[in-house]
């Protein structure tokens, strides 16, 4: 099978051929959704959340990215695998930023990284993308800056954010970016930007308009049962799947039902 490419993704566009993207944080997860033929595998930050039972993002370290980052990559073989860089390594000082891709992309063999933010992060991705390493921008809802803003609620809903958040799609697209992330915008403004610039857009809770659509794994396989935003569809309750096998075990091991004879030496 062949690997997905970024330039791929960008012809995937142009036939208007939509693209699908899940994260995962480890390798058997990783080769499921390989196998099921996903384009692109996010390695996201919200392993935070999924992973760790950590409130926010926040606190996720580069070491512990590149662990997870390693973990997919060994379990992919088609997807295009991109990661997340976490708080703090791209932030105003493109050479630390550099050092911090070039580390994520050599321990791990990670495709691409991606990075939360616009104008205030330009040299930082330009530092990146000159070096050689491919950088997906995520803008609109950025968990990383939770606190700057205080609310997981709705972006560029107002004239002057969306203005702005516009115009930082079409920096990031003039840098070099092969793609952009949209989390949780207006439809409409998903759409327009979609139809504005070449490079792919990916959205989460942004509309049918995007070029692509990315949910997380735990959402979507119904594991995380007390997270329903109106984004969200589930297409499996493995919560329910895991506690009843669980619960089945149990009750063999109690019951002297398991193991039989079959499964002793
Ligand atoms: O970390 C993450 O899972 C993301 C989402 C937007 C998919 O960045
Ligand atoms: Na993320």
């Amino acid at each position: 099978r062949k690997k997905v490419t970024t330039l791929q993704l960008k012809k995937m566009k142009q036939k208007g051929e939509k693209i699908s993207v899940l994260t995962a944080y480890d390798y058997t997860t990783a080769r499921i959704i390989d196998e099921a033929g996903i384009d692109m595998v996010l390695v996201g930050d919200s392993a935070s959340n999924t992973m760790v039972g950590n409130p926010t993002t926040l606190s996720i370290t580069l070491d512990q990215m590149i662990y997870y980052a390693k973990s997919v990559v060994n379990g992919t073989k088609r997807a295009l695998v991109v990661v997340d860089m976490p708080f703090g390594t791209v932030s105003g000082n493109p050479l630390k930023s550099l050092e911090a891709a070039i580390r994520m992309v050599q321990e791990t063999g990670v495709d691409a990284i991606k990075v939360e933010g616009g104008a205030e992060i330009k040299e930082d991705v330009k530092k990146i993308i000159d070096a050689g390493i491919p950088v997906m921008a995520h803008l609109g809802l950025m968990p990383q800056s939770i606190n700057k803003y205080g609310t997981y609620a709705i972006r560029g809903k107002e004239e002057a954010e969306a203005k702005k958040l516009f115009e930082d799609c079409l920096l990031m697209e003039e840098l070099g970016a092969f793609g952009i992330l949209l989390e949780k915008i207006p439809a409409k403004l998903a759409t327009e930007i979609s139809e504005k610039i070449r490079i792919p857009t990916i959205g989460i809770g942004a509309g049918s308009g995007t070029d692509g659509q990315v949910l997380v794994i735990q959402d979507v396989m119904g594991m995380n049962n007390g997270f329903s935003p109106k984004f969200l569809r589930r297409y499996a309750d493995l919560h329910t799947i895991m506690k009843e096998a669980t619960q089945h075990y149990i009750a063999d091991v109690k019951a002297r039902n398991f193991p039989n004879e079959n499964e002793s030496y």
